[in-house]
């Protein structure tokens, strides 16, 4: 089932979430909807908070990315209850978006490699190392898990260039593909 995603203002996208158990209600039904509502907007990743939901999941597929970064040549998973242990490398610039965030491309500068302990879709823990494309992509959704999103990481003053635009987008007033929520 297709859901709506939550835009730049709404509240479930600053809130904690939590671990997910594999009795989570209706689990496999949940992870068909992320993956489902990810491509369906033409996202490379999407995090639970994106669709209102607190809790430590988040999909990605970088294959559309793989023509200008070879690291994104199959790189489909989904990530539950993901913990990033360490982070290292120099930080590089990447324009970034984000589904919730429609229309708004900004460079973020980031680490260029990111360990993480995560299960997968079947409850098997993994860790694993990712870098460069890989990690940026990681990197962007785990923030929606600790209520960050990429505009806050900005300087202040291109904050203070977006913020009519931001306002626009937390009242619904930027159109997309995709079906919204403010
Ligand atoms: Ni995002």
């Amino acid at each position: 089932m297709l859901l709506p995603i939550y835009l730049y203002g709404s509240p479930v996208l600053r809130k904690k979430v939590e671990d997910i158990s594999p009795d989570y209600p209706d689990f496999k039904q949940f992870m068909v909807d992320m993956w489902e509502t990810m491509y369906h907007a033409d996202g490379i990743g999407l995090a639970a908070p994106q669709i209102g939901k607190s809790v430590r999941v988040f999909v990605i597929d970088a294959e559309v990315l793989a023509e200008d970064y070879p690291e994104a040549k199959g790189f489909k998973k989904a990530f539950i209850n993901a913990q990033i242990v360490e982070e290292e490398g120099d930080e590089w610039a990447y324009n970034e978006g984000c589904l919730s965030v429609p229309k708004i491309n900004e460079n973020v500068y980031r680490p260029y490699r990111v360990h993480l302990k995560y299960v997968d879709e079947d409850f098997i823990p993994h860790d694993e190392w990712f870098e460069g494309i890989r990690a940026r992509v990681v990197q962007h959704e785990y923030d929606h898990l600790e209520g960050k999103m990429f505009v806050d990481k900005l300087p202040p003053i291109r904050r203070q260039l977006l913020k009519s635009k931001l306002t626009k987008i937390s009242k619904g007033e930027v159109p997309t593909s995709y079906r919204t929520r403010s």
